[in-house]
Order: C-alpha cells, then sequence, then structure tokens
C-alpha cells in the first residue's frame, strides 16, 4: 500500500526573498508571499500540511532539512543558485531520505550555460523548471499521485 502525503517542507534557497522585486522578467512579479499564501491554499484543498523556508544560507537550509525529517513525507526545493555547486545541500537531502522535488521559476536551461547544471536534480524525483509559479503547485499536486508520492 502506497502512504499517502501528509506533511511537505518547501524550502527556498538564496535570493528568492526578493521576488517581485528580483528580475520580474524572469522571475515574475509575484512576491515569495504571494506564491506560499497560493501554495498554502492549494495544500488545504489537498489536505497536506505545509512547513515553508527560506533562507540565504546553505546551512541554514541544511540544519532545517535535518530537523525535519521526522517530520516530513517529501521536500519541494527551489535551491536558488545553490542548485548548481551545492553538494552539502546535495548531501543533506540524501542523507534525510525524503523524496524531493526540484522547483525553478526560470526555464534554466534557456540561460547561461553554469545554470545548465544541478546538482541536486540526480538524486530527485523530478524537477519542474520555467513555468514560474505555477511549478511549486504542480509539484505539490503531483506528490498526491501515488506514481510520484506513494514512496
Ligand atoms: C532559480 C534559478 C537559479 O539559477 C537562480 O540562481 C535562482 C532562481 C529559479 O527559480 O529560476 O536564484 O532557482
Amino acid at each position: 500500500m502506497n502512504k499517502a502525503i501528509e506533511r511537505v517542507l518547501v524550502l527556498n534557497g538564496p535570493n528568492l526573498n526578493l521576488l517581485g522585486f528580483r528580475e520580474p522578467e524572469l522571475y515574475g512579479k509575484q512576491s515569495l508571499d504571494d506564491i506560499n499564501e497560493e501554495l498554502v491554499v492549494l495544500s488545504q484543498e489537498l489536505g497536506i500540511e505545509l512547513k515553508i523556508f527560506q533562507s540565504n544560507h546553505e546551512g541554514a537550509l541544511i540544519d532545517r532539512i535535518h530537523d525535519e525529517r521526522k517530520w516530513a513525507n517529501a521536500i519541494i526545493i527551489n535551491p536558488g543558485a545553490l542548485t548548481h555547486y551545492s553538494y552539502a545541500l546535495r548531501d543533506a537531502l540524501v542523507s534525510v531520505r525524503i523524496p524531493v522535488i526540484e522547483v525553478h521559476l526560470s526555464n534554466v536551461h534557456a540561460r547561461e550555460s553554469f545554470r545548465h547544471t544541478s546538482v541536486i536534480s540526480p538524486i530527485t524525483v523530478g524537477q519542474i523548471v520555467g513555468l514560474g509559479s505555477v511549478g511549486y503547485r504542480l509539484a505539490l499536486r503531483a506528490l498526491t499521485e501515488p506514481e510520484v508520492g506513494g514512496f
């Protein structure tokens, strides 16, 4: 029997606190609070509990992953630029053995070449890129599908 997803940790990395102000042509006009609000509404519809956390510090994200390892059934993460080089973040995600979906607002594959590599994606269930804030909500919906969330 598949275990239903009940508790999801949503993480956002460096500079995502500036959403709405930061390069809106790439990342959209919504603030992170706006995006989170929409995600909370959807989580209530789906009967999923969320904890949402943003940090500009790699270690703070890692500490949060460790701290929530017994609580979270799944993690949705936009690691920001840490995506492209943080082996420490990747190791933390592997260590806790919680399934991960990686989200990027922009289409990283259509941008600078350093953004084409994710050191995180090989250890994820899947990656959603380029769909703006919709990506977070798709990730949450995906976790309710047995093929994705039935870990
Ligand atoms: C991003 C893409 C990263 O390359 C960038 O460093 C970010 C945002 C995105 O959501 O598109 O901070 O993760």
